[in-house]
């Protein structure tokens, strides 16, 4: 396992936990790890250039990673996330009782729907939207109403007709804001509108995975200080904080949907302890999702440029990826690309299958990537 010496920067919050294996005689395991050889490709070939999963590649903050390695060797105890959720309900700017932590904010996620299914019912979506949500709605029987995004080359969330969908039976409106995979935004006046134009007992579900790439953006969290009290809003550490495999996001809510949530999931060892000491370490650096902000804008205008050079129609907006339209070349483009190690999803994964999604890299591997489309099309 190749580890940075970066990753080693202020060793020593991670050196005074480390105390206990000194007594125990073993040797100090974060130098150990600098020479440990794991297998750590998760079957990916060598060379793999990932661009399929929207991760950050700039990683996480030095502060992060001082965090987790300051937290792990405590890891023989269960990380208390309810005593994390002070943390970030502090840099909400929200009461305690009103954040919930959890594996991931997919774990509010896929928790939402289940305290809506009592009697059925159906959920309000854009069809060319992230299903993490949905698909669970759909196996626990609550029907989705997929209202399409299509508009003119691009894609637009069609709020008028999302909202005549809603009826009686409905138990939750699902807006992703940007949205993955086209990047779409909606304005704080066009979520207000929607929040006000809802019945109080429909649950208005804002997946705001995205929310840090976008600069000043006003966020869900600002309707729940307005007062709505029919909103669960999720976001995560996954993202602009790059801390996606350490799995720790958290919804925002009135306490009594957090209660509902609560009462099947993101209990008090949803958060691991590598998580708890890494998300302090990036609550400590916030100006790292600025700086992830800065990159993507910077592949965003890349990719952008490229792709116009060759002639392709791409959508992105404010998140870390872009897509591009192939038509009904992407099938063979997407194989070929795989034979060059090179991972993208497939827009069928979203209903959208003349489309590429493609997740900004490195460098490198943007330019790699551009290097072989333009042979391919
Ligand atoms: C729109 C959206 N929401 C939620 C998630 C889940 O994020 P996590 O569970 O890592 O917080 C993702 C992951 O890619 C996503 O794209």
């Amino acid at each position: 396992m190749n580890v940075s010496r970066r990753q080693f920067l202020g060793r020593s919050a991670a050196a005074a936990a480390l105390a206990p294996f000194a007594l125990a005689g073993t040797s100090d395991p974060c130098e150990a790890a600098a020479h440990a050889e794991f297998d750590l490709s998760m079957g990916f070939p060598d060379g793999a250039i990932r661009l399929n999963y929207n991760e950050n590649v700039l990683g996480p903050s030095p502060k992060a990673i001082e965090g987790a390695l300051a937290a792990v060797p405590g890891s023989s105890r269960y990380a208390l996330s309810h005593t994390l959720a002070p943390h970030v309900a502090d840099y909400l700017g929200l009461d305690v009782d009103w954040v919930l932590m959890g594996t991931g904010s997919t774990e509010l996620l896929r928790i939402a729907p289940i305290t809506r299914a009592h009697s059925g019912g159906n959920v309000v979506a854009a069809r060319e939207t992230w299903g993490g949500m949905l698909a669970v709605a759909e196996n626990i029987g609550l029907s989705v109403r997929r209202v399409d995004m299509r508009d003119n080359g691009g894609f637009s969330y069609n709020v008028d007709r999302m909202l005549a969908a809603v009826d009686s039976a409905t138990q939750i409106f699902l807006i992703v804001t940007p949205n993955n995979p086209t990047g779409t935004t909606l304005t704080y006046e066009q979520i207000k509108s929607i929040a006000d134009a809802l019945p109080k007992d429909v649950l208005f579900v804002l997946d705001q995975a995205y929310v840090d790439y976008q600069a000043d953006a006003p966020t869900g969290i600002d309707l729940l200080k307005e007062g709505y009290k029919n909103v669960l809003v999720t976001q995560t550490f996954s993202k602009a904080h790059a801390l996606a495999g350490l799995r720790c996001g958290y919804g925002a809510a009135h306490p009594d949907i957090l209660k509902a949530i609560a009462g099947l999931g993101c209990g008090p060892a949803s958060v691991n302890m590598a998580a708890y000491g890494a998300v302090l370490g990036a609550l400590s650096d916030l100006e790292h999702a600025g700086r992830s902000r800065e990159y993507v804008q910077e592949c965003r205008k890349y990719l952008k440029r490229e792709c116009d050079r060759l002639g392709l129609n791409s959508v992105a907006g404010p998140s870390p990826f872009v897509l591009i339209e192939l038509g009904d070349r992407s099938d063979a483009i997407h194989q070929a690309l795989l034979e060059r190690k090179i991972f993208v999803t497939h827009g069928s994964t979203w209903q959208v299958p003349d489309y590429l999604r493609v997740s900004y890299g490195l460098e490198s591997e943007n330019e790699a990537f551009i290097a072989a489309l333009r042979s391919l099309v």
